[in-house]
């Protein structure tokens, strides 16, 4: 088989057949295809799509490139959040945890770096000192079976292929694309055991999947092929038109989920996360009332137990758990710098996705693959869609070691600011779920 020919093929529109998707998957994971050959079918992929039978067999060949984790059964359901992609989103770092305080649930999570415009879980956590998220198999469903929740990335063993496709994409700008973003979750989800998967589909521009009837048809491919491998699968459509929560920037995030697993936190930051858990629960035992799944989820967020149990996690993963303490010892990027309004009116539109290549440039991400990221840079977003805004409001901080960056993003994000005078509803926050 040529790659060449194959890439040509997708490029025409015409169907690959499972050989052919393999030779080339296969054959790039064992470095006998070049990245320019598997970046260039990406493209053609983004451009031209994939057929539900090409999806099914992408999916396969991901799934089947490392091991599939099995966990006995036992009394535990064993569930997992996963979310599309989108700017400011820390859930899963509050959401595992709380789950896992209710002991009636494990989750055993595997999640990804930051990819296109938006940060990942694994950097993020990567972000308190001494975390890591490195684990063989073993390790992880040993965590798993003890203490309810352990938080890794894709490793030699499991979907080897998802590990090197996502990064290859996060800097071809080729992330946005409807199949390759369910079968680049769904492989992890279905390699990691579970039984049930909560899927977060955002919606907006902060999104990868910008358009509401793209995200629905997402939401329903990831149910689709999720339920294929006997997944139960509910997928949450939600707003990213306005990053979530107040933070965007990997130690910045952090910092917010340890304030709403204190209690605290950004409204939002709160309601998607109860949202998720909720539904997590409910996978559990049907049967449950919803009032009740809230006020468990609230008392073990009020009592200190769910932050208790992110503590036990990052312990068990080298941490220094002083930080999740103390977050205020933790050092302070050398450049903040405040962006506050000019004048009064409301906040209409938020540019989401440019906020993040935004933090991006401050330090926040990866321009390429080899790039370090800096866990202190980042924007703070201090306004919403909807809100009065008075001359001399605070409305953005940005942090970052890099002093250039700081005034050059500072310029932009001013720029292309706009307060009118007309007001605007705010957005609802859980727009569907399936
Ligand atoms: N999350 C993933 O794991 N993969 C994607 O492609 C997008 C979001």
């Amino acid at each position: 088989m040529l790659a060449y020919s194959i890439i040509e093929k997708k490029q025409a529109g015409k169907e690959l057949s499972k050989d052919e998707i393999k030779f080339f998957v296969i054959g790039f994971l064992e470095k006998k295809i070049p990245a320019y050959q598997m970046s260039a079918l990406l493209m053609a992929i983004y451009f031209k799509g994939l057929t539900e039978k090409e999806t099914a067999s992408f999916l396969d060949i991901v799934i089947n490139s490392g091991k599939r984790i099995k966990f006995k059964k036992t009394d535990k359901y064993i569930v997992d959040k996963h979310s599309t992609g989108g700017v400011g989103d820390k859930i899963s770092i509050i959401l595992a945890p709380l789950l896992a305080a209710t002991g009636k649930v494990k989750i055993p999570m595997i999640s990804g770096r930051a990819l296109g415009h938006t940060g990942g879980t694994l950097d993020k956590l990567e972000s308190i000192p001494g975390f890591s998220t490195n684990m063989n198999i073993e390790q992880f469903k040993k965590q798993t079976n003890e203490i309810g929740c352990a938080l890794i990335g894709q490793t030699d063993d499991i979907c080897p292929a998802d590990r090197e496709l996502y990064a290859l994409r996060d800097v071809t700008a080729t992330v946005r694309s409807i199949p390759m973003i369910c079968t680049s979750i769904l492989s992890k989800k279905i390699a990691e055991g579970i039984e049930g998967l909560v899927m977060d589909v955002k919606t907006g521009n902060g999104a990868f999947i910008q358009e509401y009837n793209d995200s629905l048809k997402l939401a329903k491919k990831l149910k689709y092929f999720g339920e294929n491998y006997g997944l139960k699968v509910k997928a949450v459509i939600t707003d990213m038109s306005q990053p979530l929560g107040n933070k965007i920037g990997n130690w910045l995030e952090i910092e917010e989920s340890l304030d709403v697993l204190k209690g605290n936190g950004p409204v939002d930051v709160k309601e998607v996360t109860l949202e998720l858990a909720q539904e997590s629960l409910l996978m559990e035992n049907p049967t449950r009332n919803v009032n009740e799944i809230k006020k468990e989820l609230n008392d073990l967020i009020n009592s200190g137990a769910a932050f208790e149990k992110l503590k036990e996690i990052a312990k068990k993963q080298g941490a220094d758990i002083s930080f999740l303490d103390n977050p205020q010892k933790y050092k302070k990027a050398k450049y903040i710098q405040d962006i506050t309004a000019k004048n009064t009116g409301y906040l209409h539109k938020v540019n989401s996705m440019q906020l993040g290549l935004d933090a991006i440039d401050l330090g926040a991400g990866r321009r390429t693959r080899e790039d370090k990221i800096d866990p202190v840079s980042g924007i703070e977003i201090h306004k919403r869609i909807g809100d009065k805004i008075d001359r001399n409001d605070l409305i953005f901080r940005i942090h970052s070691n890099d002093k250039d960056a700081v005034k050059n993003i500072a310029r932009k994000i001013e720029s292309r600011l706009e307060l009118l005078e007309e007001t605007i509803a705010k957005k609802k926050l859980i727009v569907e779920k399936i």
